[in-house]
């Protein structure tokens, strides 16, 4: 067995430390196409504002995207593909199937960078950016996307219907399935206030509106309007009561009142270990701007450990 010396061993802990660290965070830069594809940021801002203008609510759905993407074996674009005869991909995933959206955005986003700089930039970097994007352009903050992520040749189901937490899930779940990925508490509730935009579908908040007591009593008859006990599983409801389509505080100081869409929403706000940092964003919005982007940047970090990348040219299969 090798033995070390106190300094020698200290300077193999530090190699391994570092080695570690680049295999999380490989190479990735804000500065990584400057060169070779300068128009990229402007191409990715120019997509995302004629998408939104169609449809506000097409900033959440990129946001809930890159999400989904990077809690599946890192961001690494495998969400966006197309199921094959060799694969079944993660587009029908339970958390995803008949719920993700917005994949012809990236498609066309894809196909104007294409045109700028052939084989040049990864889909799983034009999530990232989209993303960014769309929090912007709805009235959220932004920030510089680190890039040179690589796309993944294939996609996992599996990994898909166990990395994502559901609707039902308790504060002691949200917690370690966050930590799975590295991110603290502190990040799980700033990433939560991507709630502030987009919909909910019925199916994934009866249970909440019709049987749970740390509820709003007219914000549940509100919801129950559109959400019958049986029937209507896709209707669709806003997560933030206050400004449906606004990125802003408002998400946590609906949590304050009970007013959590999600059981796993009002998991942040019913007497636990969250509570005192829900009621800071509620009151202080510059804070949980900058925690947002903080969390958004290191959740857009996991980078996949395994598997051939490559710069897929069309998002929605392999080379
Ligand atoms: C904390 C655990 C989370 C759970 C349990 C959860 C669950 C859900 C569910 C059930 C929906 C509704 C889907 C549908 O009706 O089809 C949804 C939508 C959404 N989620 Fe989450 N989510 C979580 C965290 C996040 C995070 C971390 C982000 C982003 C940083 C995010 C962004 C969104 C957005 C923006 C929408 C609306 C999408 C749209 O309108 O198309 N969620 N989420």
């Amino acid at each position: 067995m090798a033995v070390f010396t106190r300094p020698a061993f200290l300077g193999l802990a530090v190699v391994i430390l570092s080695v570690l660290a680049g295999a999380a965070n490989a190479q990735l830069s804000p500065n990584f196409y400057s060169t070779s594809c300068p128009k990229l940021a402007g191409i990715v801002r120019s997509g995302m504002a004629s998408a939104v203008q169609t449809e506000k609510r097409m900033a959440a759905s990129i946001v809930r995207l890159f999400f989904h993407d990077c809690f599946v074996n890192g961001c690494d674009g495998s969400i966006l593909l197309d199921d094959t005869s060799t694969f079944t991909g993660e587009k029908n995933a339970g958390p995803n199937a008949n719920s993700a959206r917005g994949y012809e955005v990236i498609d066309a986003i894809k196909t104007q960078v294409e045109a700028s700089c052939k084989a040049t930039v990864s889909c799983a970097d034009i999530l990232a950016l989209a993303a960014r994007d769309g929090v912007n352009l709805v009235g959220g903050p932004t920030w510089n996307v680190p890039l040179g992520r690589k796309d993944s040749r294939t996609a996992s189901q599996s990994a898909a219907n166990s990395n994502l937490p559901g609707p039902g899930s308790s504060l002691a779940t949200l917690i370690s399935m966050f930590g799975n990925k590295n991110l603290s508490p502190q990040d799980m509730t700033a990433l939560s206030g991507a709630h502030t935009i987009g919909r909910s579908q019925c199916q994934f908040f009866r249970n909440r509106i019709y049987t749970e007591t740390n509820i709003n009593a007219s914000f549940a008859t509100l919801r129950q309007g559109t959400c019958p006990r049986s029937g209507g599983d896709s209707n669709l409801a806003p997560f933030d009561v206050r400004t449906a389509d606004g990125f802003d505080n408002a998400y946590y100081q609906n949590l304050v009142e009970q007013r959590g869409l999600l059981h796993s929403d009002q998991e942040l706000f019913n007497g636990g270990s969250q509570d005192a940092l829900v009621r800071q964003y509620s009151n202080t919005p510059s804070r949980f701007s900058a925690d947002f982007a903080t969390a958004m940047v290191k959740m857009g970090n996991l980078l996949p450990t395994s598997g051939t990348q490559e710069i897929r040219l069309n998002c929605r299969k392999p080379n």
